[in-house]
């Protein structure tokens, strides 16, 4: 009994640890675009994204999928990644020859014909994982894979039963489906998950400015609040008053910057004569609970005076430190130097 404890502390971090590898859910997902110009002519284009990193890029021009990542083989050996490659490529090559002869089958469809997939899977805690692919027709939903076979979307045309009906009599196509999303998607996933794990979850602080933008109307201002920089995407603007948030705030959508961190910019409408003590608010999980306040109008408004600061007294206290550390040794020499006089 006296063990007890001892084996919890052992076994706890050890089950911990095993906990802690994910908590969160990751989606991974290939996207495919093919453009069929006519029956003789077409591309095919696609991308593979662990959440909103482009781990994969397969262009038409080129026979092998490019790694966009140090790390998108995730733990796949050479072999087991030319095996998947070259699935892929059988995939690709019937992909654009079948459409070519379900085109010839179905007189409403002409060219330029535009098919736009997407499929992956959401992996969960604790190996749960899901599945999915979806297929647009000219940038309409019209089918999806459920389960065992292909399905029409609810609101694609009826003249598509019958090319789905010839889809799935072919079985073979159906089971390489099911063992890529059953099976290979969770795996190669986990596995980029494991690999890229500290890309993943870099956290790159914001940076935030502040401009005028163009003024709406005669009298009023409009107050532009610049955040860049950070990474991962979730952030929270606000401009407020005080405590007072205020709901008038418009925020973008957040943009991509060319590094793969973020931008965002929040825009509000004042009148000119209430400008003052207006303040932009930034939270996001890199600042560790320091959010950035920027008043309008106030010039020392930046980060980077705050950083300054902190610095300064680090520094400060590095320099007392060693002030101390010096003048002890040298006091304790000099009681050496007068007791060997003595
Ligand atoms: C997770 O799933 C994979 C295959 O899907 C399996 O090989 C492995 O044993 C599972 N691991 C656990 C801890 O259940
Ligand atoms: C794949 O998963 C679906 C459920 O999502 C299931 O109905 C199907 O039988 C599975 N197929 C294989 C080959 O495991």
């Amino acid at each position: 009994m006296r063990y007890l404890p001892c084996l919890l502390l052992w076994v706890f971090p050890q089950v911990w640890g095993q906990f802690e590898v994910q908590q969160k859910n990751y989606t991974f997902r290939c996207m495919q675009i093919s453009s069929f110009v006519n029956s003789s002519c077409s591309t095919t284009d696609a991308s593979a994204w662990l959440e909103d990193l482009q781990t994969h890029r397969w262009s038409n021009a080129s026979d092998t999928i490019s790694f966009l990542r140090p790390w998108s083989q995730g733990r796949l050996s050479n072999e087991q990644w030319q095996k998947l490659q070259h699935l892929l490529q059988v995939y690709r090559f019937s992909f654009t020859r079948d459409i070519q002869e379900l085109v010839k089958m179905v007189p409403k469809a002409h060219y330029p014909i535009e098919f736009q997939l997407s499929a992956g899977c959401e992996v969960y805690p604790m190996n749960a994982s899901e599945s999915f692919l979806h297929v647009a027709f000219q940038g309409e939903y019209i089918l999806s894979f459920q389960g065992t076979s292909w399905q029409k979307a609810p609101e694609a045309p009826a003249w598509l039963e019958l090319p789905i009906r010839v889809i799935n009599s072919d079985l073979g196509t159906r089971e390489t489906v099911q063992l890529l999303l059953n099976d290979t998607c969770p795996q190669f996933a986990r596995g980029l998950l494991e690999a890229g794990k500290s890309e993943l979850e870099k956290q790159e602080k914001p940076v935030a400015w502040l401009s005028s933008g163009l003024s709406p109307t005669h009298g009023h201002q409009q107050l532009v609040c610049h955040v860049s920089g950070f990474y991962p995407k979730p952030v929270w603007v606000m401009w407020m008053r005080g405590d007072q948030e205020q709901q008038s705030t418009h925020t973008g959508d957040v943009l991509p910057n060319a590094d793969g961190t973020w931008y965002l910019q929040a825009t509000l409408d004042v009148e000119a004569r209430e400008v003052t003590g207006l303040a932009c608010r930034v939270k996001h999980s890199s600042l560790g609970g320091q959010d950035i306040i920027l008043f309008w109008g106030k010039k020392e408004n930046n980060n980077s005076g705050k950083q300054l600061s902190t610095d300064l007294v680090i520094c400060i206290v590095v320099i007392a430190v060693v002030a101390c550390v010096v003048a002890i040794v040298y006091l304790k020499r000099k009681r050496c130097f007068y007791q060997g006089i003595l």
